[in-house]
């Protein structure tokens, strides 16, 4: 039986449905912490240490979450994702998907390098110059979102909606990132989240904040929606742009009902989806970690033993 780890500090019920799902493909799945791991440069060892595999790595990683800390110990964690990959262990999403998708700046870098729609967005250290941008845009009549870099489920994130607003403007971890708050279409506040695996648009849903925050850990509601192909082609361009196996990918439909992606996700959950779509996210999850990355071309082989 082949052997996969999954990173995470909470396998909960998104780790029994990756190991259930596995286990139907052969594959028994190892939940373990980033933070057990170490590397050990020593001759003729294998010189990434992960509990129980010291002797044989395993058949491929799946990462369902990198722990916060310190800058050296994020880049640690990172490092050992990197080292797995280049001693040819699958790694899924790789560590750069993450670093890419983890940090909010690289993102909206890489979806407007792409030519996909995604707010305007500034990021910067001077607070002078935010004050500058932030006063900017209000004039202009627009609010602004501000985000920390690293944030995720909405975490952090306020809307400056008024001059008297930026009294409060403080540097998140001394970066401001600032985006125009976009007003979304229809009733009420409301985004979508797209799950794109192997650049096919598996399953959508409408998120229903209770207020313009759409994250489901904040409480908006899940609403099963068809997939228009416009939606669908925009967040596989956009997993695509940030070069994601897998991706949750936000999306905001403006009043004029142009679509602009808010957020890519390299570590989405997918048990509030669930809730609304006939599909079992985790199997395909790891039926395309297992046909792409573990047995490439295993159907050809078997035909040409045959
Ligand atoms: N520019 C924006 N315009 C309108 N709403 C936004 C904007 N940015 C974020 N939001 C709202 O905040 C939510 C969380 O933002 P997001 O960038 O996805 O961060 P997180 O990683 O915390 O989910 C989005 O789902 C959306 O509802
Ligand atoms: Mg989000």
């Amino acid at each position: 039986m082949g052997r996969i780890v999954i990173f995470t500090d909470d396998p909960g019920w998104h780790g029994k449905e990756l190991c259930q799902a596995f286990a139907r493909l052969g594959y028994r799945c190892h939940t373990l912490s980033l933070t057990e791991c170490r590397l050990s440069i020593e001759p003729g060892k294998i010189p990434v240490i992960i509990p129980g595999f010291e002797h044989e790595l395993p058949d491929a990683v799946f990462v369902r979450g990198v722990p916060g800390g310190s800058l050296e110990e994020v880049v640690l964690y990172l490092d050992i994702l990197h080292a797995l990959k280049l001693l040819s262990v699958p790694v899924y999403n790789d560590g750069h998907a993450i670093e890419r998708s983890v940090d909010k700046a690289m993102t909206s870098f890489l979806l407007h390098r792409a030519g996909l729609p995604t707010p305007l967005t500034w990021v910067l250290r001077n607070r002078a110059d935010a004050i500058n941008i932030a006063e900017n845009e209000l004039k202009k009549g627009h609010y602004l979102i501000t985000k920390p870099l690293f944030g995720s489920q909405g975490e952090g994130i306020r809307r400056i909606e008024k001059m008297t607003d930026l009294f409060w403007l403080v540097a998140s971890n001394g970066v401001y990132y600032f985006q125009r708050f976009v007003h979304c279409s229809g009733e009420g506040f409301s985004d979508y989240r797209v799950f794109v695996i192997n650049n096919r648009a598996v399953a959508i849903m409408r998120r229903r904040g209770k207020s313009w925050l759409n994250n489901v850990a904040r409480g908006a509601a899940c609403e099963a929606i068809d997939l228009d192909p416009a939606i669908a082609d925009i967040a596989v361009n956009a997993a695509k742009a940030l070069a994601m196996d897998y991706a949750g990918v936000d999306i905001i439909q403006d009043k004029a009902g142009q679509y602009t992606v808010i957020e890519v996700n390299s570590i989405p959950a997918w048990k509030g989806l669930e809730s609304v779509v006939h599909t079992s996210i985790a199997a395909l999850l790891a039926e395309d970690l297992v046909n792409r990355h573990i047995k490439p071309g295993f159907p050809e082989s078997i035909a040409a033993v045959s």
